[in-house]
């Protein structure tokens, strides 16, 4: 049997499954390992299945064990593995796209109705029992009807754009290419990324970390944005210039929003958590027990095809 290094606690089922098919080394306690415990517990593995908080940069992966042929990322983002680098050393790298659309979708839904509609302070207000109805309470910024910008038309920003529709949105995009129109199903694109933001009441970003994408949102594009426009960003923290947007917010240029990750993660930039027109989740965009099932029989059956000499379904480099 091949020998899998599995860097995080995953759903019992899931480890179940692996161990069914691999002779695992499990992390029964869950701990975060450092480069080094990886590259340590790593020696003699075939594989490793490795998690979004893993960062498998060019100097770890040089260090990995000549038996390491494949990295299985449990996650659509592998913005954490060095490709190249992978590459160089004639590791395998596979990702989960498709099976957490939904689940990403509805939280980005839930990042931007949030935000808009003061979902914070509206919880805050309520514990507190301090609030009285009123005209004026808590007034907030209507999601339905409004111009949708999604920032990365992919499988997860076309999921969006789906449930968007409902709100009767219209939906405008950028991305590196056009879509074709089945794809598009009526959205608007925009080749560049300020004329995204001029129609944007509402930005969802949804692109991948890359170098091209990092502070991709800065003062520069934040300034063609409407005033008092929404954002909501389900995608990766390194996307967003956090001192431009915290400016944006007490500004009131951007009227509010819904984070799901961040720059640093765990940690989240002091400044945001002192403002109130925010809506922040712990990166939980993933976090139902059907998606996660997925995610983890996605990169199990990554590794069965990779060991089985077929191409993996989800091979990104
Ligand atoms: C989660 O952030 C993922 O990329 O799957």
């Amino acid at each position: 049997m091949k020998k899998i290094l599995v860097t995080r606690k995953l759903l019992k089922e899931n480890e179940a499954k692996l161990k069914e098919h691999f002779n695992v080394i499990l992390n029964e306690k869950d701990e975060i390992y450092s480069p080094e415990k990886i590259i340590e517990l790593s020696k003699g593995c075939d594989g490793i299945l490795s998690s979004v908080l893993d960062k498998f940069d060019a100097n770890l992966i040089q260090k990995l064990d000549s038996s390491v042929k494949v990295i299985a990322n449990y996650a659509v983002g592998f913005g954490n593995i060095d490709i190249k680098a992978a590459r160089t050393k004639n590791i395998s790298v596979t990702n989960t796209p498709e099976v957490l659309d939904d689940a990403t979708a509805d939280l980005t839904i839930l990042l931007m109705l949030g935000a808009s509609r003061k979902a914070y302070l509206g919880r805050q207000a309520a514990e507190k029992q301090d609030w009285q109805w009123s005209c004026d309470f808590l007034l907030g910024k209507q999601m339905s009807n409004k111009r949708l910008g999604i920032l990365g038309m992919g499988r997860i920003g076309r999921a969006v754009a789906k449930r968007a529709r409902g709100f009767n949105m219209e939906i405008h995009y950028h991305n590196r290419n056009r879509l074709p129109k089945d794809l598009e199903q009526g959205a608007i694109y925009h080749d560049k990324i300020e004329d995204l933001m001029k129609h944007s009441d509402f930005l969802s970003i949804n692109c991948p970390a890359t170098k091209e994408t990092e502070k991709l949102i800065n003062k520069n594009t934040i300034a063609s944005l409407p005033n008092k426009a929404v954002v909501a960003n389900a995608a990766r923290g390194d996307i967003i210039d956090d001192d431009a947007m915290i400016e944006a917010l007490k500004s009131g240029k951007v009227f509010a929003l819904g984070l799901d990750v961040y720059n640093g993660e765990p940690k989240i930039h002091p400044d945001y958590l002192k403002l109130e027109n925010i809506f922040l989740m712990p990166h939980l965009g993933s976090a139902t027990k059907r998606t996660r099932w997925d995610m983890g029989y996605r990169a199990t059956d990554n590794l069965l095809m990779f060991f089985q000499g077929k191409k993996p379904q989800d091979l990104v480099n």
